[in-house]
């Protein structure tokens, strides 16, 4: 089948490879021209396992093309998916410039019948909104062409993005019409094969069955980030607490891990766009109020450790750190907490060491230069004449240390972890102060 993808970024790319890949022939189309001229040049712009090769490959095949002509794109297919960004707006709404947008550009071009399917994050009415958008355009070419708007959420996890695309759970499907009910059945057949995947419901319930996906997994975190809080003050180790109730089959172990804080482009900006939606409609959502406040203070925990451990007196301190993406296997650093931290220990008068597997490029693009700023070519390095050492990130290869290695470099002999990704105990037989997240015994606040 023919499909156009608008929107090269974490999930139009991913999607359109995966499509492509399993012999649906894509157009991808980018309002970003050195994005799309990179990729015609085999330049990937984001990292994602096993993206690369997938894209290169379909390229190569002809499946997969590339391009910034909004006309080509509206004319390849009858198909044609929305993926482009929708940012929190100044109130913290989605902003849905971007969405309309594309909808103008499809308005403007389309000379046939089109299905548009919105793949972006949106609010509840959005489709109603693209609709009636693109109508007003039609109206104005005096054109009368079938036009339907079907929503189609997308789930994947940056960093197993491929997988989750080519192996998803569902595939939420928000349509009234048969007609394209059937046509998107057709286009997602090879991802249903074992079991029937699609889920087909009216477009509003589609379009806040994202919202309420992300809003319950960002408040798994910050209810466990919250006990780990109070952990902190009892003496208790949460992250006994977190094996204890993880066995529970009706709780289970994802996304209780507690932690410096929730960041990506997604769950921050979504609990934010949903709290905004409610309260827009007369409804004071308090749950997503409490899971977005508990989730700022967390995002301080890092620094308010170093602070009580240094004194305050944290000024000339040069800190390593480890992680700069808001989570692992990305190089993605949307709402990271490695970033709350950076820039208060620079407020501070701190120097940061810094080193991530994936995310260098994407720090210095955001931070540019600067004295108080180094990213280090491996982890060690990243040590060489620190004061102590902080984890943000839990990538694999932070895993297990050399204990003795962080002994020597590190001057103040003191690991502040927020991800608990060691036991206190044998980090502290190696010498070392450790504090992690909610461990009970560590740091007196
Ligand atoms: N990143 C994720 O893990 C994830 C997962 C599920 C859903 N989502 C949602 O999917 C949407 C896209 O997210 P993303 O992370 O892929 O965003 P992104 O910022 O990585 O990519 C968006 C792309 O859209 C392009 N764009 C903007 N305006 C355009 C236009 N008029 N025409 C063509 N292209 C245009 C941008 O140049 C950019 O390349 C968002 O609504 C997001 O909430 C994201």
């Amino acid at each position: 089948m023919k499909v156009t993808v608008f929107g090269v970024g974490y999930v139009g790319l991913v999607q359109a490879a995966v499509l492509a890949d399993v012999g649906h022939n894509v157009c991808c189309v980018d309002v970003d021209t050195k994005k799309i001229e990179g990729l015609k040049k085999g330049d990937i712009p984001i990292f994602e396992p096993g993206l690369s090769e997938l894209v290169l490959n379909n390229y190569e095949k002809e499946r997969l093309f590339f391009t910034t002509d909004a006309t080509i794109g509206v004319e390849h297919a009858e198909l044609q998916f929305i993926a482009v960004g929708t940012p929190p707006d100044e109130d913290g709404s989605a902003d849905l410039q971007y969405v309309l947008a594309v909808a103008g550009k499809i308005a403007g071009h389309m000379n046939g019948r089109k299905i548009v399917i919105n793949k972006s994050t949106v609010p509840v009415g959005t489709a109603d909104k693209v609709r009636a958008h693109m109508t007003t355009i039609l109206r104005q070419r005096e054109l009368d062409v079938p036009l339907h708007v079907a929503s189609n959420p997308e789930f994947l996890k940056e960093g197993s993005a491929l997988d989750d695309c080519m192996r998803p759970e569902r595939i939420i499907v928000g349509t009234d019409s048969e007609e394209v009910e059937e046509v998107i059945r057709e286009l997602y057949e090879p991802f249903s094969r074992n079991r029937d995947k699609i889920m087909v419901m009216d477009v509003r319930s589609a379009e806040f069955t994202k919202y309420a996906a992300n809003c319950l997994l960002a408040t798994k975190i910050s209810f466990m980030n919250e006990l780990s809080n109070l952990a902190e003050r009892m003496g208790v180790d949460i992250e006994q607490v977190r094996r204890g109730i993880g066995s529970d089959s009706r709780i289970g172990y994802q996304f209780i891990y507690p932690g410096c804080g929730f960041g990506g482009s997604c769950f921050p900006k979504d609990v934010r766009a949903l709290e905004r939606s409610a309260s827009e409609i007369g409804y004071e959502a308090k749950i997503l109020q409490a899971v977005e406040s508990v989730n700022y203070k967390q995002k301080e925990k890092l620094f308010e450790h170093l602070c009580t451990f240094y004194k305050n007196e944290i000024s000339g301190k040069t800190i390593a750190l480890w992680g700069l993406a808001f989570k692992p296997n990305t190089d993605d650093m949307r709402e990271a907490s490695s970033r709350v931290l950076i820039e208060a220990l620079w407020a501070a008068g701190a120097k940061v060491q810094a080193y991530d597997p994936e995310a260098m490029e994407e720090a210095q693009r955001i931070y540019g230069t600067r004295d108080d700023f180094t990213l280090m070519g491996t982890k060690e390095a990243a040590l060489h004449g620190a004061d102590a050492l902080v984890i943000v990130t839990e990538w694999k290869s932070f895993r297990v240390p050399d204990f003795q290695k962080l002994h020597q470099e590190l001057r103040d002999k003191v690991i502040f972890d927020g991800r608990n990704l060691y036991e206190p105990a044998r980090v502290e037989a190696m010498g070392l102060a450790y504090y992690g997240i909610g461990r009970g015994r560590s740091i007196q606040i």
